[in-house]
């Protein structure tokens, strides 16, 4: 009985122990591929929890990034279309049409980001100069978002105390972190590029 139960502590420990080792593995990939990031942190913050399904894959790596992006996008969304439902009286035209605008450029930011993750999705399977076609999409249509993620905050106020100054900071805030990972996704992409 002793004997059953010191193998199976025994199973148990080197179970762990090798798990833990393929986790540290992909892990350090994921942290030396953020490295090449301009927002390591937040890269490796992101994209860690996916260590073991994306395991050394720079693709697949790639691939997250972009949905962790569309995910970091869709809050902004209904942020603002809540914000706007409940607009107080007070909020100047202006600051209305700069919600409305930027409510829209980031729906277009999520498409684009949604349309380069699929670009690079199978690049493995390619050769040569298609390979190049998909890689130059998905990094114009990174680039044209993280445009419209900048253009969309461009058209807030200065901070001087509008009513709607609280609605725009939080944008901001949303918006700033959401563009974050655009370029880490670009990043990302961009280093494909050597690699295949
Ligand atoms: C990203 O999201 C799309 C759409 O939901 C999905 O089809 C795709 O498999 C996801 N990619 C990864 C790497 O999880």
């Amino acid at each position: 009985m002793v004997s059953i139960s010191l193998s199976l502590s025994l199973l148990l420990v080197s179970w762990s122990m090798a798990t833990a080792s393929t986790d540290q593995v992909s892990t350090s990939f994921i942290r030396t591929s953020c490295s090449r990031t301009l927002y390591p942190d937040l890269c490796y913050s992101s994209l860690s929890p996916y260590a073991s399904q994306v395991g050394h894959d720079l693709v697949l790596l790639a691939r997250f990034a972009m949905n962790v992006t569309v995910g970091s996008l869709k809050p902004v969304s209904s942020y603002i279309a809540s914000a706007l439902r409940r607009t107080p009286s007070s909020s100047s035209d202006q600051e209305v049409a700069a919600l409305k605008d930027c409510s829209e450029l980031i729906s277009d930011a999520t498409d684009q980001v949604k349309k380069s993750e699929k670009e690079v999705t199978g690049l493995e399977g390619l050769v040569g100069p298609q390979v190049t076609w998909r890689i130059g999409n998905a990094q114009t249509w990174l680039s044209a978002a993280i445009t419209d993620e900048t253009t969309c905050t461009d058209g807030f106020g200065d901070g001087s105390g509008g009513a709607g100054e609280d609605v725009e900071m939080e944008v901001r805030q949303k918006v700033k972190k959401a563009k974050q990972l655009s370029s880490i996704s670009l990043a990302l992409v961009n280093g494909l590029v050597n690699h295949r």
